[in-house]
């Protein structure tokens, strides 16, 4: 499994991107919306900086609106992939940039049909929301793990990114649920590093070091 980084901030992605784990970045309207920058610039600095796929999504909730965004979005840099929601104007969408070699990303995936769906409309990944159904009390991982079985029978390339990732707990599982990515907020990822006896056992080591000299 792969990580991105699910953030519109520059400083969070340079400094994800240093740790040389980092395969892409995902944003959304709300996480761009909190930085109070110009979409397109903020874009352009991502991409400048990671050179995986940067998921960049389209606010038009008609399939032509979509298409003119999203185009607009490819141009700024070669590795955009373009975020289209999963709706029935979505699909539309989807197929068109597929026609057009321009990668997209289906967001608000909460069912498996959706996941399908949007594969066989072209999509290059689909982005099942954990946290968000488990915050309403369904099971978001069976969600991962449903949605990686229907397209290993089918022999369906699509890539799902597990998303709305809450907890380390989320990435080992998202992992051995199929998962081709996890997209981690910051705060997660630096999670993940820490362990309390990781840093029990440097400080021992470096204080038996310091007794020696
Ligand atoms: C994914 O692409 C989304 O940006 C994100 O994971 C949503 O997470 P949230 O439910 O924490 O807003």
């Amino acid at each position: 499994m792969k990580f991105f980084i699910d953030t519109a901030n520059i400083e969070e992605v340079r400094s994800a991107n240093e740790l040389g784990v980092l395969a892409g970045v995902t944003t959304n309207p709300s996480l761009v919306a909190k930085e109070g920058v110009s979409f397109h610039d903020r874009l352009k600095e991502i991409t400048d900086e990671v050179s995986g796929s940067v998921s960049a999504e389209v606010i038009a909730e008609d399939a032509e609106g979509m298409i003119k965004e999203g185009k607009e979005l490819a141009a700024i840099a070669p590795n955009i992939t373009v975020k289209v929601p999963m709706t029935l104007e979505g699909l539309k969408a989807v197929k068109a940039f597929s026609d057009l070699n321009i990668k997209t990303n289906v967001t608000l995936i909460f069912n498996a049909n959706q996941a399908l769906l949007a594969a066989r409309a072209g999509a290059s990944y689909v982005s099942p929301f954990l946290g968000r159904l488990d915050d309403i009390g369904h099971d978001g991982m069976t969600l991962v793990a449903t949605i990686s079985e229907i397209f290993d029978l089918h022999d369906i390339s699509t890539e799902i990114i597990a998303a709305s990732i809450r907890n380390p707990l989320h990435v080992i599982d998202a992992s051995l649920n199929g998962a081709h990515i996890a997209t981690i907020p910051y705060k997660v990822l630096g999670q993940l590093v820490k362990h309390p006896l990781t840093d029990q056992g440097i400080e021992k080591f470096l204080s038996d070091w310091n007794k020696n000299k």
